[in-house]
């Protein structure tokens, strides 16, 4: 079969999908976000206190409020001074940097916008970091492509810094897929938005609804496919790349892998980059894990 097209899943995150994100963890059947959160609120301060961190450094943190659960315990032992957070979706960035600086008194907030595979080497640098990657997005990357991003991330590590890393774990199918096939219809609309941004990005001429949402895991793999197909045949213009796209009723856009971690793929995938996994923590279910790491 033709490999299909691939959207780069960054691009999901406008402010309608920072939205619809931000619903999906609270669906029922996406059990990553309250699995993690209750992860985090039992190891928060064993973490922080293990680096003595005064600093959290967070990829991706999106409009998610995790990272108070780490403040906090920061902030209790007297140790907070910075929070770096960096995000694509500015917006998002603002409202929390905004909010943090206010809950926080004293903090200073450096936020940076951008794409971390681009500007992860703008983090400025400090002792005593923490640095978090969290809600399983290192599974939206290829694991070599990870690795590579992660062996940037231990680059900038000093021997004093520690980071926490959470992954979404392998498990029965028909849960991984319930979790992408939601039955409010959800991570569908999360789906087909990255075509409206596609839309505004490049000038694409997509008609959203001419495309229907499909996700399901690949065991081979192990990853999570999602994937917009094509409900007719259609071209579609996307005049900033130069690109025109034709597709049968049926041909597939590829919009977002999310890969699917156990203790021992994560420790080799760690390894690789040049860290080491101190500390594994999964809930009792095994829904979901997080690692502590050193370089
Ligand atoms: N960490 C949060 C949010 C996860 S959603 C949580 O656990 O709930 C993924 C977040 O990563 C979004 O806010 C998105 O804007 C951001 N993101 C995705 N790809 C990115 C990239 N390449 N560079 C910077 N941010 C990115
Ligand atoms: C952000 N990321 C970890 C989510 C995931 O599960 O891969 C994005 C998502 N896609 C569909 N639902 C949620």
């Amino acid at each position: 079969m033709r490999k299909p097209p691939e959207i780069n899943s960054k691009y999901f995150y406008d402010d309608r999908g920072s939205m619809l994100f931000e619903r999906i963890c609270e669906l029922p059947e996406y059990y990553p976000t309250r699995t993690e959160r209750s992860l985090l609120e039992r190891i928060a301060g064993r973490v922080t206190d293990s680096i003595r961190a005064e600093e959290l450094v967070e990829l991706g943190p999106g409009g998610s409020t995790k990272n108070r659960l780490l403040l906090d315990k920061m902030a209790e032992a007297g140790r907070l001074r910075r929070y770096v957070p960096l995000d694509t979706n500015e917006t998002v960035l603002r409202r929390m940097a905004e909010h943090l600086a206010d809950r926080y008194s004293g903090l200073h907030v450096h936020g940076l916008v951008g794409d971390f595979t681009q500007i992860l080497e703008c983090v400025p640098r400090g002792n005593r970091r923490l640095i978090t990657f969290l809600g399983g997005t290192i599974g939206n990357s290829r694991p070599r492509e990870a690795v590579s991003f992660l062996s940037r991330i231990a680059a900038l590590m000093g021997p004093d810094d520690g980071f926490l890393l959470g992954m979404d774990l392998i498990k029965d199918t028909a849960r991984l897929e319930a979790a992408y096939n939601d039955s409010a219809g959800v991570t569908a609309a999360f789906n087909q938005n990255i075509l409206h941004v596609m839309n505004r990005r490049v000038g694409a001429d997509f008609e959203p609804d001419h495309f229907r949402h499909r996700a399901f895991y690949n065991s081979k793999d192990h990853w999570i496919e999602m994937r917009l197909v094509s409900t007719r045949i259609q071209t579609v213009r996307l005049p900033a790349i130069r690109l025109e796209l034709s597709f049968r009723t049926g041909d597939e856009i590829l919009t977002e892998i999310s890969a699917k971690y156990d203790r021992d793929r994560a420790a080799s995938m760690l390894a690789r980059a040049g860290l080491r996994l101190i500390e594994w923590y999964a809930d009792p279910e095994n829904l979901f894990a997080l690692s502590l790491a050193r370089r």
